[in-house]
């Protein structure tokens, strides 16, 4: 195998750190080794609030896993991923190994290339269907990964989740422990290292849609603007559950999401039922037999929105020298 050269392991990083997170919290940090790198939850960057058992932060870590190999293969790598359901190292959640040379196909360089394309969107949606095509794309981009998209028109379930969306956010936005997380972390200056800044919200909705965005990601500044009635929401489940499942789900959302971008579609997240016991439970229930919800997309045509900026690699990447 060609040795890596640390100019590939710099550009893996730049694309992991590219990853979303909840509230742009960026929860990870990486080792980097001579053939390897190792993705570690930050335990201090997880949502005390929001996120107390790291769930969503863990997502956010197999999202970052997910772009280190894609960047890697586009590098002409052959990778292995390990995720590590190790007791002893709670915290060390996946290890991208280099296995060999191996020329990436063309589907795999469109990911790459969606890496620093992709954002979250949060304004209105067009009104425009997203064709059978594109949506099966989406489906197959969830499978290959080991996870499941399910749309929720075609389910029945779609009023009873966006009713669980609607209640969660009334939820939060009556708690003031949750009202304070969210405040700390928004509406942020644009080129703060991390949070979500003023810029990337979306205007105040006018009228109620089927669907609510969480009210902390509005810009008050901009007029208030009708948002689509209905979007396409796109749960993502996996078999299993638990941490392990977690990051899997996690590598998964980041391939439907790189997959969605270079579609031309605009993404964001609902992840207000997830956050609060109640609402959790009862997804969790609407969905038995179905494998278990980690994550909701709202998936549609728009306008670009704008990127949002991370901290420095060096500031998340330790280097372990090799013993002798
Ligand atoms: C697990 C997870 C949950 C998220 N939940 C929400 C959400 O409920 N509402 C929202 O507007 N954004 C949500 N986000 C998006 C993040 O705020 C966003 O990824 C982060 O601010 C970085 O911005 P970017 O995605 O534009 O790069 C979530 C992201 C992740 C990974």
């Amino acid at each position: 195998m060609s040795r890596p050269l640390p100019s590939v392991f710099d550009q893996a990083l730049a694309s992991a750190v590219r990853a979303p997170s909840p509230h742009n919290t960026q929860p990870w940090r990486f080792v980097a080794e001579h053939e390897a790198i190792e993705v570690w939850l930050d335990r201090e960057r997880v949502l005390s609030v929001a996120d107390p058992h790291g769930r969503e932060a863990r997502l956010a870590c197999g999202a970052a896993a997910f772009n280190l190999q894609i960047c890697l293969r586009t590098n002409g790598f052959a990778t292995v991923v390990r995720l590590v359901p190790d007791p002893a190292e709670p915290d060390l959640v996946a290890v991208i190994r280099l296995d060999g040379n191996q020329k990436a196909t063309a589907a795999e360089r469109k990911l790459a290339e969606a890496v620093f394309r992709r954002h979250t969107n949060r304004r209105p949606l067009l009104d425009r269907q997203v064709p059978p095509v594109v949506r099966a794309a989406l489906k197959s981009a969830a499978l290959h990964e080991g996870g499941q998209l399910e749309y929720l028109d075609a389910s029945g379930r779609y009023t009873p989740v966006a009713s669980l969306v609607r209640q969660a956010e009334s939820l939060q936005s009556a708690d003031h422990a949750f009202r304070a997380e969210a405040a700390f972390w928004t509406h942020r200056d644009p080129d703060s290292p991390d949070g979500v800044a003023k810029i990337a919200s979306g205007p105040p909705p006018q009228g109620s849609g089927v669907v609510s965005l969480r009210a902390s990601h509005e810009n008050e500044e901009l007029p208030a603007r009708e948002y689509e009635q209905e979007p396409l929401l796109g749960l993502l489940l996996t078999r299993d559950k638990g941490p392990h499942a977690e990051v899997r789900a996690g590598m998964a959302m980041q391939r439907v999401l790189l997959a969605a971008t270079a579609e031309g579609l605009a993404t964001s997240f609902l992840s207000q039922p997830f956050e609060t016991p109640r609402t959790r439970e009862s997804l969790d229930r609407l969905f038995a037999g179905a494998g278990q919800p980690h994550t909701l997309l709202r998936i549609g045509y728009g306008y670009p929105a704008r990127l949002t900026a991370r901290r420095p690699v060096h500031e998340v990447l330790t280097h372990r020298v090799p013993s002798r």
